[in-house]
């Protein structure tokens, strides 16, 4: 087994306290795991990796998200970052054609590459979706027809270069792989469930197949990841109740739910605590949010252009300086292309306002934007 040739190791070794913020207080985590190893990414230098998912990028459905990923693309490198990490529905539909707008996106905003760009497919990418009404009846007649090998291969090559020197504990298992970037370790996963009448109508619940949690006990006796802060990127969520109790508790939302769980939770929870995995990185339920589940901290991009109640962009980070990481929601004080100035009412204003204050820790110019009618209606 060996590291990636094309990712540098870290240096020296992590001796100060990892500190990870929640959406109130910061949480302190300790990296006992992460000593002893010889070499480390230095404590001295910083290191931001940001998150974001779910784009839904579609030039026949959603053409308002590509104009909103390339200004969330340009806010990014005004912000400044390391390595952005995508998990899942990069497109809606899944054709190459959508890929190809996103690959183009990212070339021109120089991020075609795998030190700086790490992905993994949401449900979208391998099997489209419904996008009016009427095909909320044909999709589940449709999908019968998807082959879903061929679609995973699509979506490996239309990011071929995001894949190029990655780790990988068996060589006929495209994932999990291990990629490390600055001080992590990330180990990107394909959550998306095969299609079963059954279990997976609508190809939008999560499972991870056998050789998946073989590789991630290959991992966890391999040793790679010391001496490495090990983050999880895959699509699906953790947190079955969290969007009921932000947005209420609907009978759609209950049905929703059904369909877009992940199987398998406390098996690959128990799993991730093995590694010594610190975040959990996801989308597939289009809002932002942090939260906790056994000690680990996870976060949710899926609020980053799309659907989400604050419409504004948006984007996790996990910044590291001087020893310590904090994992934050940033929000932008950039509207949603097209929907937001249109569609938001009273009512929609005061659920976003309510949200602020209560629930989720915003930068300082949102804040400012917020406050300002005018940005807004
Ligand atoms: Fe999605």
């Amino acid at each position: 087994m060996s590291t990636p040739e094309i990712l540098p190791k870290p240096q020296t070794a992590l001796s100060q306290a990892v500190s990870v913020p929640n959406q109130s207080t910061p949480i302190p985590l300790p990296l006992e795991d992460l000593l002893g190893s010889e070499e480390h990414f230095s404590i001295r230098e910083k290191f931001k990796l940001v998150h974001i998912s779910d784009l839904h990028i579609s030039f026949q459905h959603y053409r308002e998200h590509i104009k909103s990923f390339r200004l969330l693309l340009r806010a990014l490198e005004e912000d400044g970052f390391d390595h952005l990490l995508i998990t899942g529905d990069i497109t809606s539909t899944g054709i190459a054609d959508d890929f190809f707008i996103v690959r183009e996106i990212l070339d021109r905003a120089r991020l075609l590459s795998s030190h700086k760009l790490t992905v993994v497919p949401g449900n979208h990418d391998i099997f489209g979706g419904f996008h009016r009404a009427v095909d909320v009846l044909s999709f589940p007649e449709g999908i019968r027809s998807v082959d879903y090998d061929r679609n995973l291969n699509l979506f490996a090559e239309a990011f071929a270069e995001a894949f190029e020197g990655v780790y990988r504990p068996f060589e006929d298992a495209f994932y999990p792989f291990v990629k490390f970037v600055g001080p992590f370790a990330i180990i990107g996963l394909n959550s998306i469930g095969r299609w079963s009448s059954l279990k997976n109508l609508f190809g939008s619940n999560g499972s991870l197949d056998d050789r998946q949690f073989e590789g991630l006990r290959a991992l966890e006796t391999s040793g790679i990841l010391k001496g490495h802060i090990p983050v999880i990127a895959l699509h699906h969520h953790f947190n079955g109740t969290a969007r009921d109790n932000a947005v209420g508790n609907n009978r759609w939302v209950r049905i929703e739910m059904q369909v877009m769980k992940l199987r398998k939770k406390k098996k690959l929870l128990r799993q991730f605590q093995r590694l010594g995995v610190k975040y959990v990185l996801h989308g597939h339920i289009h809002h932002n949010e942090l939260y906790n589940l056994r000690g680990l901290q996870f976060a949710n991009g899926g609020g980053a252009v799309y659907d989400d109640f604050v419409e504004f962009l948006k984007y996790n980070v996990v910044e590291c300086a001087d020893g310590e990481c904090h994992l934050s929601i940033v929000t932008l004080p950039i509207p949603f292309q097209q929907r937001v100035t249109s569609v938001l009412g009273r009512e929609k204003l005061r659920t976003m306002s309510s949200y602020l204050k209560n629930e989720v820790p915003i930068a300082g110019q949102i804040r400012d934007a917020i406050s300002k009618p005018a940005v807004l209606l």
